[in-house]
């Protein structure tokens, strides 16, 4: 199945301690994206974050990203009430059966990011935790850029155990909250939604100098979108105009946003989540004409919309490269 984030409730951690064993690859990632999303949706009681790992270049990255940390695993176990394990493979079982189960408790969600361990059964926990695998298709770092960016990334979500019978709840609520659930598929949309507003409001007669300049080139889009992040989507709105306002929120519940969801999941579910786009990108240089020659061949196409005509009309006219 393939879950959205609508289809992943955070409810399940409110107030809850998480405890990240391991602060490298994957264990950086997604605990800044866990933290970030904790204070975007505004959970309360927030969630306690808590980096457990031994003193190297790692904790001191924890440290430097406002997490601080403890070698204490006992402790960090005794208090999870979720637990991921995300240090190399080969470190986890002596570490987790010999410092950390003692100490953990016996109704803890374990997680990994990967299935070798579990599935070789080379951890030893008690039958009544939920263990979950979180396991992004996509490197530590990519799992950060992109929930910055606002895109998901592929993650494959499995329930190995589940002990209190909650293990999916909270898998999933994890799985979003690293920003797993999103699907990928904003920009392409956003591009031909631009291309289409462009095209049809100049043909109702609006010029090319004050298309580019309302939908992009004044810079009031980007602060728009600065303003998002800062203050959040809906709130930065207080700073339109009352018209603005009425226009922006009456007129977004008016959209036939029918065939706009139809293409997301297209795109989500055929082309990214399916793997089918990457599979096409790495046969380019492979089987096909290679990624450059493509990619002029998309430029040349892309140059020649409605859109960028106009901007290189405009952008001439005002002397601009
Ligand atoms: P990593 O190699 O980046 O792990 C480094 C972390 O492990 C650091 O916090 C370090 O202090 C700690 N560590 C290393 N040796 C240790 C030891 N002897 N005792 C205690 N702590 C030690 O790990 P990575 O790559 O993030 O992998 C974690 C899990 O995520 C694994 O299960 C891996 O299969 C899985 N995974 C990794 C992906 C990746 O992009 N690297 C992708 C998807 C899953």
């Amino acid at each position: 199945r393939l879950f959205y984030d609508k289809d992943c409730p955070l409810d399940c951690l409110k107030g809850k301690t998480i405890v990240f064993i391991g602060y490298g690859n994957q264990g950086r990632a997604q605990a800044l994206n866990l933290r970030d999303t904790f204070k975007s949706e505004q959970l309360e009681p927030t969630p306690k974050i808590v980096i457990a790992n031994i003193k190297d270049s790692y904790s001191s990255k924890a440290e430097q990203d406002g997490f601080g940390f403890t070698s204490d695993w006992k402790a960090a176990a005794a208090e999870a009430d979720v637990l991921f394990l995300l240090v190399p493979d080969q470190v986890q079982p002596q570490l987790f059966n010999e410092l950390i189960a003692p100490t953990l408790q016996k109704t803890a969600c374990i997680v990994v990011a990967s299935g070798y361990n579990v599935f070789y059964k080379h951890l030893n926990m008690a039958k009544s935790n939920d263990v979950v695998m979180v396991a992004p298709r996509m490197i530590g770092t990519s799992v950060r850029t992109r929930y910055e960016s606002g895109e998901g990334f592929p993650c494959f979500v499995s329930v190995e155990q589940d002990g209190t019978g909650k293990a999916w709840e909270v898998g999933l609520a994890l799985s979003r909250g690293i920003g797993a659930t999103k699907g990928g598929a904003l920009w392409p949309t956003i591009i031909a939604t631009f291309n289409e507003a462009y095209s049809t409001l100049k043909g109702l007669g609006c010029s090319d100098e004050a298309l580019v300049h309302e939908m992009w080139m004044s810079k009031e889009s980007a602060e728009i979108f600065e303003k998002a992040a800062e203050d959040g989507f809906v709130k930065q709105l207080v700073h339109h105009s009352s018209v603005s306002q009425y226009g922006q929120l009456k007129g977004s519940l008016e959209v036939d946003t029918t065939a706009i969801k139809k293409e997301f999941k297209r795109i989500a579910e055929e082309r990214v989540l399916n793997g089918a786009f990457a599979k096409e990108f790495m046969s380019l240089d492979r089987d096909g004409p290679g990624v450059e020659r493509t990619l002029e061949e998309l430029y040349a196409k892309a140059k020649n919309s409605e859109l960028a005509r106009g901007e290189a009309r405009v952008r001439e006219r005002l002397g601009l490269k």
